[in-house]
């Protein structure tokens, strides 16, 4: 039955990490996926979600299915976290939020939902992007355009042709954003050049779907969603945004995430959720319990939420401090020219590495990175920096 399937080419980014686990060297680094890893390199445990989770562990509930969309604790404490808590949108019942399987999860079932509801709508995503998103809204029968983003030359946004690629779209077509942390450039906008980008896209009646995967991770909760604040406050009629406690809770294999879709009215919210519904049934049936009790359980708690907080805060300074650390290194190994890597945000930099360079990292010195020249600094540590800063000034030489 299966004779003529072919070879299929491996993810580039998990593929990676099987290639990085069946390395046997001593040493070895991998800034292949994005994972925040501690100082100790490994990937964290937050005291928030040890507490809760012996907390349920104690309790011992029964595992009933949930709703197919979810724990209604988890999606009302997720509205809150990202819209903000006063958001007007929530008091008007306007955003039909979901439980998803991450936040990929929430993009795939944003993207069957919008293959439904808009048939012929294309979707415009930034140039580059997170390979995921191509992948997924390709497979929900998507045509796939790009607009400007990244300029290689500055290592920065390239913000006017960014502008003229969104005002060239037809009516309609979905914008795929990233709210912070730019996966994988580390590029992101300025507050300023969000407020161009949310007229630009209201005045061109553009459909916003925002990917907010870092959370926390740059600036602060708040901050960093600045952009779907700013959507919110724009009175525009409809957004999307999928977000992911993936990595603001360390909770990656839990697979939390969840969908929000911003509708005109209530009314109108609750006929897209009924589709949503539909959709995830049509999947999966309904999200798993654990990761979404954890997630509810610490946004819940003023006590937990508030020890979740500090730890989220200790995450993205260490991830500031590695992002200094090595700028500073490298100069002093004769590389000054890196010294974009500390104006660009969250767990990734487009390094500038070229593929040839990534190879003989991997090759030469153990050190995983993807071949574009992405790095996740946040697997960075003061034991493994040093190997690190060198092997980049000996591949660039
Ligand atoms: C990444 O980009 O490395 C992460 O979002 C993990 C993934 O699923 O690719």
């Amino acid at each position: 039955h299966f004779a003529s399937v072919e070879m299929t080419p491996g993810d580039p980014i998990l593929g990676l990490t099987e290639a990085f686990v069946a390395d046997k060297r001593p040493g070895k680094v991998n800034l292949g996926v994005g994972i925040y890893y501690d100082e100790t390199g490994r990937i964290p445990v937050l005291r928030a979600v040890k507490e809760i989770e012996q907390k349920l562990a104690a309790e011992s509930l029964p595992r009933g299915y949930l709703p197919i969309d979810g724990l209604p604790a988890y999606t009302q404490a997720t509205q809150k976290l990202v819209f903000g808590p006063e958001s007007p949108l929530l008091a008007a019942g306007r955003v039909a939020t979901s439980q998803t399987i991450g936040g990929s999860g929430a993009l795939r079932v944003g993207a069957d939902l919008l293959k439904k509801a808009l048939p012929n709508a294309k979707i415009a995503i930034s140039s580059p992007s997170w390979e995921n998103h191509r992948v997924v809204f390709t497979a929900a029968g998507f045509d796939v355009v790009e607009y400007a983003y990244y300029d290689a030359a500055t290592h920065g946004l390239n913000f006017p042709g960014m502008l003229a690629d969104l005002d060239k779209l037809e009516p309609g077509t979905v914008v795929l954003l990233h709210a912070c942390c730019h996966n994988p450039t580390g590029v992101d906008l300025t507050v300023d050049q969000w407020k161009q980008v949310v007229a630009l896209v209201k005045d061109r009646n553009l459909l916003p779907f925002i990917d907010m995967a870092y959370q926390g991770f740059d600036k602060g909760i708040d901050d960093d969603a600045a952009a779907v604040r700013l959507f919110a406050e724009s009175g525009i009629e409809s957004f999307i945004v999928a977000n992911s406690y993936s990595k603001s809770f360390s909770l990656y294999g839990e697979r939390v995430g969840a969908l929000s879709i911003v509708a005109a009215n209530r009314d109108e919210a609750l006929r897209v959720q009924s589709l949503v519904k539909r959709i995830i049934r049509s999947i999966y049936s309904s999200p798993s319990t654990h990761g979404g009790a954890l997630v509810a359980g610490v946004l819940n708690s003023a006590e937990l939420r508030a020890l979740w907080e500090s730890e989220l805060a200790g995450m993205r300074e260490r991830i500031h401090a590695m992002r200094a650390g090595m700028v500073e290194k490298l100069a002093a190994q004769g590389a000054p020219q890196f010294s974009f890597i500390q104006k660009q945000a969250g767990m990734f930099s487009y390094s500038g590495l070229s593929k040839a360079q990534v190879d003989r990292l991997r090759e030469e010195h153990a050190i995983y990175a993807i071949g574009t020249g992405r790095i996740c600094v946040a697997a960075l540590n003061r034991a493994n920096l040093d190997n690190v800063v060198s092997a980049v000034a000996t591949v660039i030489r």
